[in-house]
């Protein structure tokens, strides 16, 4: 068997998620073609990042997105793959996009199904121009609604109830990570089969952690809690950790660096730009995907008070703090922040 492997050693994410169908009783065989299908856009996205420097796909497109960023060329590909490849199966009641200001619904011209598909085509993008790994992120929910078109409130349920989610990296390998519930497991591309394969059965976060990640340059934004939460990660307090920094400003790469070697990803609430009063990240693309990764790899993520799988979503891009990883290292926040920045507000 060519590449090293032997047939024995071959399980495709196709033939992974398959055997996941029996134990999610998903009878109609649509969630795990929805994961197949996002398998794809991975693939088709990882195609175009890969020699980005030699296609006109880097660099601004040259408009804002409802998050007042300026969208990359990469974004939008990476976004209109994922919607065309998705709206017309029959298998979305509707989807949401870090990219599109409102619930994204499916061509009247196209039947609707009982999954929800949220995501974040390109996390990671404004770095998209420095080859640094960037990722996509994605969340699946049964539809609340009965019938026809999905609606906001259809999207708008907490992580507690994501029936799949996971993460594309685009690094020096492409990976796809998922969970449906029954742990985390990792597939690797081999790009001369163009098949994900697995290469990170059930993965477990680490108990002894080795990194942390956060943005200092913000340092002069964060509350007095976040600040000696800080020095206990950099082992600066009494009682403290031995850890190294680490930030990428992709939170796919920082995250999924995190998931195998160990450690914690923060990213703060701002006390001063009022945008980034709860944080940067986004719940429902972002940081709610990636908690139940953490989560079923038996760490943990919490918005520096609660957990972010218990958090109601009331807007569709609605930011909140982020701190994920290490269970130990995360309650910790939890514990500083309730010291020293009082009861949470409201
Ligand atoms: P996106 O490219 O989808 O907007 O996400 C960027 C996010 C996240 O990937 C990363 O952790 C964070 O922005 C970095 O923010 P700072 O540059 O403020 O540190
Ligand atoms: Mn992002
Ligand atoms: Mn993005």
């Amino acid at each position: 068997m060519s590449d090293g492997m032997n047939a024995a050693q071959i399980i495709t994410i196709e033939r992974h998620i398959l055997e996941q169908q029996y134990r999610l009783g998903d009878t109609s065989g649509h969630l795990i073609n929805i994961l197949y299908d996002v398998a794809l856009c991975g693939k088709i996205i990882a195609s175009n990042v890969i020699q980005a420097g030699l296609t006109d796909t880097l660099g601004r497109a040259g408009e804002e997105n409802v998050q007042g960023e300026q969208v990359m060329k990469m974004d939008k590909f990476a976004d209109s793959t994922i919607f065309r490849l998705n709206d017309h199966t029959g298998r979305l009641a509707c989807m949401a996009s870090e990219e599109n200001a409102d619930v994204i619904a499916i061509p009247d011209k196209y039947p609707t199904g009982k999954y929800v598909l949220l995501y974040d085509p390109l996390d990671g993008s404004s770095n998209m121009d420095y080859n640094v790994s960037v990722g996509t992120i994605f969340a699946i929910y049964q539809r609340k609604s009965t019938d026809g078109r999905g609606t906001l409130d259809d999207c708008l349920q907490p992580g507690r109830k994501l029936v799949a989610a996971g993460y594309v990296i685009y690094g020096s390998s492409t990976m796809m990570v998922y969970t449906t519930g029954f742990g985390v497991h990792g597939f690797t591309l081999n790009r001369r089969w163009g098949e994900f394969i697995l290469s990170h059965p059930n993965i477990r976060i680490p108990e002894k952690p080795q990194f942390y990640s956060v943005n200092t340059g913000n340092e002069r934004f964060w509350s007095p809690g976040v600040l000696r939460y800080m020095r206990y990660l950099q082992g600066g307090e009494e009682v403290s950790v031995n850890l190294s920094c680490r930030y990428i400003g992709s939170l796919v790469a920082d995250f999924h660096r995190n998931l195998l070697a160990g450690g914690v990803f923060c990213y703060p609430a701002d006390r001063k730009d009022p945008k980034k009063a709860h944080g940067k990240l986004r719940l429902l693309y972002e940081a709610a995907p990636l908690a139940l990764i953490a989560e079923q790899a038996g760490g943990y993520a919490s918005d520096g008070r609660k957990p972010i799988l218990d958090i109601q979503p009331t807007s569709l891009h609605q930011r909140v703090p982020l701190f994920i990883g290490n269970t130990d290292l995360v309650n910790q926040a939890e514990e500083y922040i309730s010291k020293f920045d009082g009861p949470a507000a409201g």
